[in-house]
């Protein structure tokens, strides 16, 4: 197996969330594995870590960040990375994930993902805590791309470029968020297949699936919707390109009953089997 060789894939999941915790240990939903916020239980004790530890025990767990903060100009934060490093050690994940971003500077977060400067200062910048990152956790992490309303008139690399960059100059993952190229691409107006035909597949760990809301003329990246059309088409394509790769609904905000979501998922499994089989035609 070469050295930038995905690890196994682990077939769809579902981001966990609290208002399901019942229905997942209660009816055993067809759901492959489960995604989640680390920091929900970064925490002493308590009835969500309760319910992970029973979760876990009947399905592989992923563990996604939103604090690791890779892009900031602080250093990194050990106390976190030694509280990330003991969930991991408790829950035994497949892997562990965080956002290509920063979410705050001199010790203030500002609890919003914030896109990099795509430059080739920030890319080793990036690079070198990634690496620290992984030296410390002992494993590869997957770094997922952020939805952007805004971009910094100084970047010199597309988007997509500074991610593969990176995957080499990190040796890390991907977890690509599908949904977050689409509204990238509408609000910063770039083609996402361009996007895609520069991802390297043999980095593409996970990929996320997610709705989003227009405001203003720009696509938020809301989590508060079934899955649209176009990111669904996005979807096929990336399985076309990238083969079964581990792929999960996020849900953050109108959160509806697990059936519902499981449903949705069964539409993710259809698609990566047309696109595969039609691969392979
Ligand atoms: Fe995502």
């Amino acid at each position: 197996m070469n050295k930038s060789s995905r690890l196994s894939a682990l077939g769809f999941g579902l981001g966990l969330r609290t208002d399901h915790y019942d229905a997942i240990l209660e009816g055993r939903p067809a759901v492959d594995w489960f995604e989640i916020i680390s920091e929900n239980y970064m925490v002493g004790g308590g009835k969500p870590l309760q319910y992970l530890d029973r979760i876990a025990a009947r399905y592989p767990i992923v563990m996604h960040g939103v604090s690791l903060s890779i892009g900031s100009t602080d250093p990194i934060d050990r106390g976190y990375l030694f509280e990330l490093k003991g969930l991991a050690a408790r829950v035994q994940p497949a892997w562990i994930s965080d956002h290509l971003c920063w979410t705050g500077i001199s010790s203030r977060n500002l609890h919003d993902l914030m896109p990099l400067p795509y430059t080739e200062e920030a890319l080793r910048h990036v690079a070198a805590r990634v690496r620290q990152v992984q030296d410390f956790l002992g494993r590869r992490i997957l770094l997922e791309n952020v939805s952007s309303y805004v971009s910094f008139t100084h970047s010199t690399i597309p988007e997509w470029e500074f991610l593969r960059e990176l995957t080499q100059a990190a040796d890390c993952l991907l977890l690509l968020d599908v949904n977050n190229i689409h509204v990238n691409s509408c609000n910063h107006g770039f083609d996402p297949q361009a996007y895609l035909d520069a991802i390297p597949g043999d980095r593409v760990q996970q990929i996320h699936l997610a709705g989003h809301t227009r405001n203003n003329g720009l696509l938020i990246d809301t989590h508060d919707q079934p899955v649209p059309e176009p990111v669904w088409s996005l979807y096929r394509e990336a399985v076309r390109r990238f083969g079964p790769v581990s792929t999960m609904i996020e849900r953050d905000d109108n959160i509806p009953p697990l059936a519902e979501l499981v449903a949705e998922l069964n539409r993710a499994r259809r698609i990566a089997a047309e696109a595969q089989n039609a691969v392979a035609a």
